[in-house]
């Protein structure tokens, strides 16, 4: 297993589309398990592929809380099959964001159809922290981040900060 590097926003990769997966292998096999030890190390609960440059279909999530028994979740091809009118709001943040939280508002449960690591097909019911964690990861493969559920002001406030803090790190 390996720590991969994590990209951070304004790197205009975290806008891409990923693409499905088309076998589950043991490359995937390998990224879903590099991920997962990136996503502990961080520390988060969540990880999406493109967060570590690789453009594909791939998340990993684990919200066991400290001292619980960790629930690692790795997920291929997601989709999200049918999601609450109930809504709920969490303090979202971001490893490509480090640092910024903000409230988001979601559907409080989704069911989820997905590859996991054996390639078969599974659906899971998830709600509370588990279903915002999903669609978070999910927006990730869409080329979509927590921000853009925000107001303009907000959304542009946190992007022109992380431009300016590149551009300091790229003067250095
Ligand atoms: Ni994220």
């Amino acid at each position: 297993m390996a720590i991969l590097p994590i990209i951070e926003l304004p790197d205009p990769r975290l806008r891409l589309v990923s693409e499905p997966v088309s076998k589950i292998d043991a490359a995937i096999r390998q990224l879903m398990d590099d991920m997962l030890e990136t996503m502990y190390d961080a520390p988060g609960i969540g990880l999406a592929a493109i967060q570590v440059a690789v453009p594909k279909r791939v998340l990993v999530v684990d919200v066991a809380r400290e001292g619980e028994e960790p629930t690692p979740l790795c997920v291929a091809n997601p989709e999200i099959v049918w999601a609450s009118e109930e809504k709920n709001i969490y303090q979202e943040g971001c490893l490509s964001i480090p640092e910024y939280y903000e409230d988001v508002e979601r559907p409080e449960k989704v069911r989820m159809r997905y590859l996991d690591r054996d390639g078969k097909t599974q659906e899971i019911n998830a709600d509370g922290l588990l279903a915002t964690c999903l669609q978070h990861e999910i927006d990730h493969l869409n080329g979509v981040l927590f921000i853009d559920h925000l107001s303009r002001l907000k959304r542009e406030r946190v992007q022109k900060k992380f431009v300016k803090a590149a551009r300091l790190r790229s003067d250095e």
